[in-house]
């Protein structure tokens, strides 16, 4: 028997999952399998997969998450919720999923910038034509801060680790282009952040 008890908890997903919910719900009416990257203590994966229940929610992240992860599943004891896997966007060969949807949040300022080329590469060699990415998070644009507390929260970040940084949206727009991705909307979002959203159109 797992002790849920101990299970890792984020306060910002309980904050920011209804907003988040609220614009990705039109944008996965016709997804049936999304890949989560990053899940962290997979607090997202069980609110969405519950309000989204025609999805297939896979979970992933780096090993230390994983059984945090399974904690937060074992209470929910859902089949659209399979086990999680382990997965560094660094790693050579991604686990066999099969999906048309990643979904990551809270991510690219945590990576540092070789994992978050390698992220979009992968992607977009992975996902099928049509497929979408959709990333939730702090960006700037035009290497500005788009608030005084991100550009504090940008400082805290490099103080922590000197390979995090709010990434530059112009950056990651480039690097999903050369991905085979188009940008489809750019969503203003609470506390100063945005939801990304991209489609694969075309085969590199
Ligand atoms: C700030 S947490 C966000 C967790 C969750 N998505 C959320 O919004 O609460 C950043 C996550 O990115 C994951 N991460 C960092 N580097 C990664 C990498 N190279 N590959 C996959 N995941 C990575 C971490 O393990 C962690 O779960």
């Amino acid at each position: 028997m797992i002790n849920t008890k101990n299970k890792p908890y984020s306060e910002s997903c309980d904050q920011n999952r209804h907003a988040i919910l609220t614009v990705i719900r039109p944008l996965l009416l016709n997804s049936t399998s999304v890949l989560e990257i990053g899940s962290g203590t997979g607090q997202h994966a069980v609110y969405f997969s519950e309000k989204l229940p025609h999805l297939i929610w896979n979970t992933s992240d780096r090993n230390e998450n994983i059984a945090g992860i399974k904690l937060w599943l074992s209470d929910k004891n859902s089949k659209k919720i399979p086990q999680p896997v382990e997965l560094d966007v660094r790693q050579e060969i991604w686990p066999i999923i099969s999906f048309d949807t990643v979904f990551t949040a809270n991510t690219c300022h945590i990576m540092n910038q070789q994992s978050v080329e390698i992220m979009f590469k992968r992607i977009g060699e992975l996902l099928p034509e049509g497929g979408q990415l959709i990333i939730y998070g702090p960006f700037n644009y035009n290497h500005q801060y788009t608030s005084p507390s991100n550009q504090q929260f940008d400082l805290w970040l490099k103080s922590r680790d000197p390979e995090s940084k709010i990434r530059n949206f112009e950056d990651l727009n480039d690097m999903a282009e050369a991905a085979g991705m188009s940008l489809i909307n750019d969503y203003e979002m609470p506390a100063n952040n945005r939801i990304l959203h991209w489609k694969k159109t075309k085969t590199c």
